[in-house]
């Protein structure tokens, strides 16, 4: 007779095996990276956010990073840094290094390219945005959902895409919110 799935997970050696393995994965790349970090002030992180080298990571006060995002600086020079306030929405990817990719030999055996990625104050990354190596975005910008950034971003810009493209600017101080309730008043009546 064929034991009921639970059983099966339960009674399986593997299964607490591998809690460890997780236990240990969490460990190297968020516990022990974390202690390694600048972090300011209010600064938040979800507990799955995977860190690479946090002696080269700086967190502004008051950030979030959402869960499933992934924050790799490099493991010689390339550095991250968050202004304050900063918002990173679930599974934005910033990696600070790229590895050569000359033909004839495996890209994983090449010499990674670090540089550094600045994220000024206040910016917003939408879900699933990527940032590449040497990119610095400026304060205030906002990044749409699964935009790849690979260039400077000036302030307070709105961009969208992949390749990242500047589409606007955010609206200034007051404007945005007459507009929500004409749309709302109108919308709703
Ligand atoms: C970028 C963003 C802030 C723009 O919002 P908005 O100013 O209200 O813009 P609109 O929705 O009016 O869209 C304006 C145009 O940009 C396009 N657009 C909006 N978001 C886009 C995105 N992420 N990628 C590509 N195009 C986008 C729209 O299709 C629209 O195009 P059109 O003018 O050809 O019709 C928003 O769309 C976004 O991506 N928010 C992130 C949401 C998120 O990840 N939340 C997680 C919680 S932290």
């Amino acid at each position: 007779m064929r034991l009921p799935s639970f059983v099966r997970s339960f009674t399986d050696v593997r299964t607490y095996l591998h809690g460890f393995r997780l236990a240990h994965f969490y460990s190297y790349s968020h516990v022990r990276e974390v202690r390694k970090m600048r972090v300011g002030a209010g600064a938040s992180f979800a507990p799955n956010v995977s860190f690479r080298n946090g002696e080269r990571i700086v967190i502004g006060a008051g950030s979030h990073i959402g869960e499933h995002s992934v924050v790799w600086a490099g493991n010689s020079s390339g550095s991250i840094t968050f202004g304050e306030k900063c918002l990173l929405a679930p599974r934005c990817v910033l990696t600070a290094s790229n590895y050569a990719i000359e033909q004839g030999t495996p890209v994983m055996d090449q010499p990674k390219i670090e540089k550094d990625i600045v994220l000024g104050r206040d910016v917003w990354l939408g879900a699933g945005v990527v940032v590449t190596a040497g990119v610095t975005i400026g304060d205030g910008a906002v990044v749409g959902a699964g935009a790849v950034v690979t260039k400077d971003l000036p302030a307070q810009c709105i961009a969208v895409g992949i390749p990242a493209k500047v589409v606007g600017y955010r609206p200034a101080a007051g404007t945005s919110a007459a507009v929500t309730t004409e749309v709302t008043s109108g919308a709703g009546t």
